[in-house]
């Protein structure tokens, strides 16, 4: 198994460049079941999760091209399955997403439900509530999702539109409902739609397709159902950029008290999050597609707490904990989206950070002299944590357990190396 050697503490300085997001490339390589005509994307990360979803698809029958890097060519005409199989959606909770686009198009999925993981139970119930209401038949049995829609004589039955109200702000459950309406016979609205630029992105693709979507990036998501899409024409749709992946090289710019220029980033998109760093002292500029952030003084303790989009990301949680344990005072960082997302906290702890968990809390006090031991990733943002704290502390770390962090950060130990990190990929 993949394992990290980090050797520190160092100062990070140059430019890196973001890829393009993987959770919009997600929906996005769903998407694609939605027609019967090829969907070309650009900017798609090489990410394992990217590759399990091109490999579910490719079990249903979707042709999957890969002409140049980045590139993908998606080919749904031939849809030969409707089903995802408990193997893939095991390792995959995102799998969830080819839901709605299986059941606007073919009237029909078999999906296994995804079960909890490391941060949590993360139930699916929001999305079949939502299904339902569209018409959708829907049974859980044996740990797999059935849903249809009754066939009308020998034609398909179609979903129809309604007004669904999500108790929950829901990401991949507002893009499951957003591809389902996008097919379905009238208009459906989303109120407490989640807001993330990846649902932004995702309507963005889908609207190049011929959806009709309004209000995307809102609270409010209309969408008119038509009876077909199209692919995506003579122009690839672009994925949008990763800020989660631009926030965690920025913040690993941060902690190594050093200067590191993010390009391929939109800066509204992580308003919050660039917020928190400049009140913790550091250098935050935004120019053009790029951000850069300095770090020279010492950094200063801020509290945060992770809230839906445009709020703190839960996914840049773990990376700013890791921050903290470098900061000046007491900070205490909430966790409002998972119960169970401080697992990082006590690895942190065994290269000698001072943190605290109560509850929905963590508590971290700094700044702390960390010192490098063996430490274990236990999901992806988490082993992010581990290898920014890793940049700082004080001799070898060894963060095993990095196929986590294969997940969602491409090449990340060739990125850092170029910054000027000590990183190397070991077996162990
Ligand atoms: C997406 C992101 C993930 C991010 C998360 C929150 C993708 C592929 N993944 O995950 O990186 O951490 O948003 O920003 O885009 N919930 C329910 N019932 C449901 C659905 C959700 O109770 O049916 C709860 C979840 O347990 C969680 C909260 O709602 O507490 C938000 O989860 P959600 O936005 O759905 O996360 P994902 O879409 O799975």
């Amino acid at each position: 198994m993949d394992a990290f050697l980090i050797k520190g503490p160092v100062r990070l300085a140059g430019t890196v460049r973001a890829s393009g997001a993987k959770n919009a490339a997600l929906p996005a390589l769903a998407a694609s079941l939605l027609t019967d005509a090829p969907v070309t994307l650009d900017e798609v990360p090489d990410l394992a999760d990217v590759r399990t979803m091109a490999h579910l698809l490719g079990g249903m029958g979707v042709s999957v091209e890969r002409p140049a890097p980045g590139r993908m060519v998606l080919d749904a005409s031939r849809v030969t399955s409707t089903e995802a199989p408990y193997d893939l959606v095991r390792t995959m909770r995102a799998s969830i997403l080819v839901l709605g686009p299986l059941l606007a198009r073919f009237g029909e999925a078999r999906v296994s439900l995804p079960g909890g993981c490391a941060i949590g139970v993360r139930p699916v119930d929001l999305h079949l509530m939502a299904l339902e209401a569209m018409g959708a038949r829907i049974a859980v049995e044996k740990g797999y999702i059935h849903a249809h829609v009754s066939r009308v004589g020998r034609a398909t039955g179609r979903l129809t539109g309604t007004t669904i109200r999500f108790p929950t702000s829901t990401v991949t459950g507002t893009e499951n409902v957003l591809f389902a309406a996008a097919l379905a016979r009238g208009t459906t609205v989303i109120e407490n739609a989640a807001r993330e630029p990846e649902v932004a992105d995702s309507a963005l693709l889908l609207t190049r397709m011929g959806a009709r979507v309004t209000g995307a990036g809102t609270g409010t998501i209309t969408v008119e159902g038509v009876e077909r899409l199209s692919g995506t024409g003579a122009s690839p749709h672009e994925i949008v950029p990763d800020r989660i992946e631009a926030g965690t090289y920025l913040a690993a710019g941060a902690i190594t008290g050093g200067d590191v220029t993010v390009t391929h980033a939109r800066a509204r998109d992580l308003e919050t999050f660039l917020d928190a760093l400049r009140r913790a002292g550091a250098g935050v500029e935004a120019t053009g597609g790029a951000v850069r952030v300095s770090a020279s003084r010492e950094l200063e303790a801020v509290d945060i707490e992770t809230a839906p989009h445009p709020g703190f990301p839960t996914d840049l949680q773990a990376q700013f904990l890791a921050l903290m344990t470098q900061a000046q005072g007491t900070s205490r960082l909430v966790e409002t989206i998972f119960e169970n997302r401080f697992l990082h906290a006590v690895e942190l702890a065994r290269l000698g950070a001072d943190v605290r968990v109560e509850g929905r809390a963590a508590v971290v006090r700094g700044p702390a002299r960390l010192e490098g031991a063996p430490v274990t990733a236990s999901d992806l943002r988490a082993s992010a944590a581990l290898v920014l704290a890793g940049l700082v502390a004080w001799g070898e770390t060894r963060v095993r357990r990095i196929y986590h962090l294969d997940r969602g950060y491409a090449a990340m130990d060739e990125r850092l190396r170029a910054l000027g990190a000590s990183v190397e990929r070991i077996d162990g």
